[in-house]
This record gives C-alpha cells, structure tokens and sequence, in this order.
C-alpha cells in the first residue's frame, strides 16, 4: 500500500515583492488566488501534511506565481523541510519560468516590472533533488526540463514536464511522448500501478469551452493512446478548478484524470491517494488552518477571498466608478475597459444585486412568452436572491464540490431551462447565423456546463473510490 498526498497551484508570491499598498490591493482583489498568505498557507499545508501518515508528496507545479527567483527560494526551503519527512516530488511548469513575462512587484500606487526571474534551465537545476535525483531515466525536452520516471512501492510514477508540444500548445513531441509510453507499458507488464503527474489538462473537466485552452496539444490521441497503454491516474492542476473524469480506451482499460483544485485559494486543497491491491481512493482534506501576520484564519478566509472577487467587483460597480474601473482593468495587463460603459453596467449590476429568482424568472419568460424557465421551479424560491445561488455554483466551479442538485430540485431545473434557451430560441427564430454547426456546438456546451455544475457526473470529486 502506498499512500501520496498531492497539492497543485502554490503560486508562492513572495512578500518581499509588495507593501500591502494599494496597486498590490488591487492586484490580489481580482485574483483568485491568496497572493500575500500563499507563504502561510504552504507551510500550513505542508505541516498537515507531515503530520499523515502518506509516504510521498507530489506538487503539481506552479509553485512560484509568476517565476520570481525569490518566490521559489522560498518555496524550495519549505519543501527542504517537508522532505526530511517524506518523498517529495514536484514538476514545474509555465508560472515557474514566468512564461507570459508579467512578473510583478508592487510599491505604493506602483506596479514595477524589474523583478528576477528564472528559466526553466534554472529550474531543472534548482528542483533537481525532488525529482530526476530519485529518478531511474529522465528525458530532457526541447526547452531543456527534464521529465522523470520513478518506481515507488508497487506504483510506478512518472512526472511530466509538459509546457513544450512544438506546436504552440502545452504537451509533448512525439519523442517525448514514446518516451512516456515506453514507461507505462513496462510498469503494466509488472503488475505496477501507473500514475503519471503533468501541469496541463489532458481532458477537459467541466467542458471544452471552459478547459479547452488548459489542455495540452493533440490531447485525443494522448489521451487514448495513454488509457490503452494501461496508466492509472494522470493527476494535473492548472485550471484551478477540482474535477475527476474518466476516459475509457477501446480495450476497456479506463484512465483517470484527477486535477485538484488550488492549494492557493479556494479550495485550499490537498488531496491523498492511496493505492493499494485492489483500489485507488482519494480523499480531498484542504488547509484546515493558517497563521499569517500573527492571526490565525481557517479554511473559510480563502472561500471569502474567492467570493469577494466577484462580490467586490459588483459592489464597486454600483458605488464606487473609479475603484470599479481598476479593478476591472487589473484582472489582466491587456484589458482596459472604457469608463462610457460603466453607466450601463451599473444599472445592470444594481438591477442584479437585487434580483430574486422571482423576478428573474417572471423577465426571462416574459422575454420568452412564457416558455423560458419552469413556472413551478421559480414560485418554489421566488423569494430566493439569485446572487447567492449564482454564488453557490461559482464556488463549486473551483473546489468541485458540485453539489447534487435533485433533477425535480428547482435551483437544478431553473438553470438547465436557462442553459437550454440558446438551443430552444435559435430553433424557432429563423436566423441562418444561429444555425452553423460551430455555434449550435458551442450552445450545446453551454448545457453540458450547466449539467455539470449542477448534476456532475461520476467519479466523484472528492472521494473516489477505483476498482484496479
Ligand atoms: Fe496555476
Ligand atoms: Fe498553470
């Protein structure tokens, strides 16, 4: 028996790299992630993590937020300590080598670009010990990673470096590819359990139109040709959003693809594997607690950072012009919204914030003539905000916890009346435009998000148990 514990997505921001000022407020307010605790939450993480009873440790990449040479100095002493406990093993990945270039300090009013990154040669060399050092082969890639193969205790593990495919997109070449396969098929020919770790998706989550840009290159036949080889598990982070899915290859051998959701924000997860005889079973723990500044916060700090990324924008929406603006406008370098549309978009989001389901129910089949949404379902929650259920299905976006919504539940056949509108409107109206394969595609997948998020599909995301 072999148990692993598995966290993804550190994005260890070094607090060397702001004053808590307010160009750094507004960076952290529109991101996901607990920039400044990250340092708190890993070691957090980390300590939990020695104290179970797993053997070994997997990181799943992004451990630096945008490269900087300080962050992983940082990170690296951490898992220094967590590895006189256990095994550790890490891949890096794009936000490791800082591959958009956006490396960041703040000062002040003032985002200054100067800060030190490192190369993915770097990196090969810095995080040597906690993976090609334990390694049996290792293949070095284009862009000079090394990927790495490891026997453990009846699973054979293999850590991916996946950010160069030759064709633009995350993955692998062909080369790198035989190389991986080489290793699986010489693991199932000894009876071995095959888990594979790599940064990017190899199959979209919640759906192609949310993952399809997280997945890495050519990824059907990967995927394929990996199942029918026989790995197990292919464990991923990078979308920041906790999902199982399964593929199963024509020879009935099935492959799953656990990406966990952040250790940075919400979830907070971590998750352990064990592997045994007979099965795989995983269950999802998260940050239990964690000290920054003097201040003990619990698990609940990063749901309400999460929330307040969304909450906070609508919020300044509707009070405050200039704080909305920056907001907006800081979510990424190359957005820049025009201060004309903040008008309209108040009204709009003040109308949203007090909207019930009532009301939206009422306006959506007004707008429908009366065929929009079930009559029945909106009178059951009429009073209901629909922010908060809105709210509800956001969260769960990151942290998988998708509630089971009952199909005769109202929140469940509201939002599959909502999703199904697209393919229902453009069937009666007679618009050639509506009609193209690609956009009754695209409406189809609008469906399968909303079926997702509300009705998900085996395995379970937190607890999943896997017949060998
Ligand atoms: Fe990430
Ligand atoms: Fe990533």
């Amino acid at each position: 028996m072999l148990k692993i514990a598995m966290v993804a997505d550190l994005h260890h921001f070094s607090e060397t790299l702001h004053d808590g000022g307010k160009a750094y407020h507004l960076r952290e307010s529109s991101d996901q992630k607990c920039l400044a605790e990250s340092g708190a939450i890993i070691d957090a993480a980390f300590n939990q993590i020695a104290e179970s009873d797993c053997d070994v440790v997997l990181i799943a990449g992004d451990m630096s937020n945008d490269g900087e040479v300080v962050s992983h100095e940082e990170v690296r002493a951490k898992m220094q300590k967590l590895a006189e406990k256990k095994k550790v093993f890490v891949i890096y990945s794009t936000h490791d080598w800082c591959c958009d270039g956006n490396a960041r300090r703040y000062k002040g009013d003032e985002v200054i670009r100067d800060v030190k990154t490192m190369s993915v040669t770097d990196l090969r060399e810095f995080y040597k010990d906690y993976g090609e050092n334990q390694a049996y082969d290792i293949f070095v890639n284009n862009i000079g990673a090394a990927s790495y193969a490891v026997k453990l205790d009846g699973v054979r593990f293999i850590g991916l470096n996946d950010d160069y495919s030759g064709t633009g997109k995350a993955g692998y070449t062909d080369g790198h590819f035989e190389w991986i396969l080489k290793h699986v098929r010489d693991a199932k020919a000894s009876g071995e359990a095959v888990i594979i770790m790599e940064h990017h998706l190899i199959m979209a989550g919640i759906s192609t139109l949310i993952n399809g840009g997280q997945m890495i290159g050519n990824h059907e036949e990967r995927v394929k040709a990996l199942a029918e080889a026989g790995a197990d598990i292919v464990v991923v982070g990078h979308s920041h959003m906790q999902r199982n899915t399964q593929f199963t290859a024509e020879n009935g051998n099935v492959l799953t693809q656990i990406n966990l959701g952040a250790l940075c924000g919400h979830p907070g997860a971590i998750m352990y594997l064990t592997v045994d005889e007979n099965e795989f079973r995983t269950n999802i723990e998260k940050v239990k607690k964690f000290t920054y500044n003097g201040n003990e916060y619990t698990n609940e700090y990063m749901t309400e950072h999460t929330k307040n990324v969304l909450m906070g924008i609508l919020r300044s929406a509707v009070d405050n012009k200039e704080e909305f603006l920056e907001r907006v406008n800081s979510i990424d370098q190359h957005f820049n919204l025009d201060e004309k549309y903040y008008k309209p978009v108040r009204m709009l989001v003040k109308y949203l914030l007090k909207l019930t389901v009532g009301r939206a129910g009422r306006l959506v089949n007004f707008l429908t003539f009366g065929k929009g949404v079930s009559r029945k379902a909106v009178k059951q929650i009429k009073n209901d905000n629909l922010v908060e259920h809105i709210m509800d299905i956001y969260l769960s976006v990151f942290d998988g916890s998708a509630k089971h919504y009952a199909t005769d539940d109202p929140v469940y056949i509201i939002v599959r009346d909502v999703a199904s509108l697209p393919v229902r409107v453009s069937r009666v109206l007679k618009i050639k435009a509506l009609r193209k394969e690609k956009i009754q595609r695209i409406f189809a997948q609008i469906q399968e998000i909303a079926e997702e998020l509300t009705n998900p599909s085996e395995p379970d995301n937190q607890h999943m148990v896997l017949k060998r």
